[in-house]
């Protein structure tokens, strides 16, 4: 199963095996994971979910489409490695991806 980072704003991290087929937005959710509320249920409605990806995958992940960039925009201190969780589905791929919680999300 894909191991997933999750660096909290507070310098605590946790790695979590989320299953393929889930968002890394209900990896966080379903194990308590501070930081990311994801309001919307992960409609790309809410910019709750806003982490910041580690900079060695952002290349890796799937792009953007369209209406993330906008959701972001809203989004607490959006950076170029700003992505919604919600919109990031959970694959082999992805094992060892590392994701940080906007500080004021936490
Ligand atoms: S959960 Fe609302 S935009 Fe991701």
């Amino acid at each position: 199963m894909p191991k997933i980072t999750y660096l909290e704003n507070n310098g605590n991290s946790k790695t979590i095996e989320v299953p393929n087929g889930l968002t890394v937005m209900e990896g966080a959710v379903q194990n308590d994971i501070p930081g990311i509320d994801a309001d919307c249920g992960g409609g790309m409605a809410c910019a709750t979910c806003h982490i910041y990806v580690n900079e060695e995958w952002l290349d890796k992940l799937p792009a953007k489409e369209d209406g993330e960039e906008d959701m972001l925009d809203m989004a607490y201190e959006p950076n170029k490695f700003s992505r919604l969780s919600c919109q990031i589905i959970v694959s082999d791929e992805l094992d060892g991806l590392e994701v940080s919680i906007p500080s004021k999300q936490g």
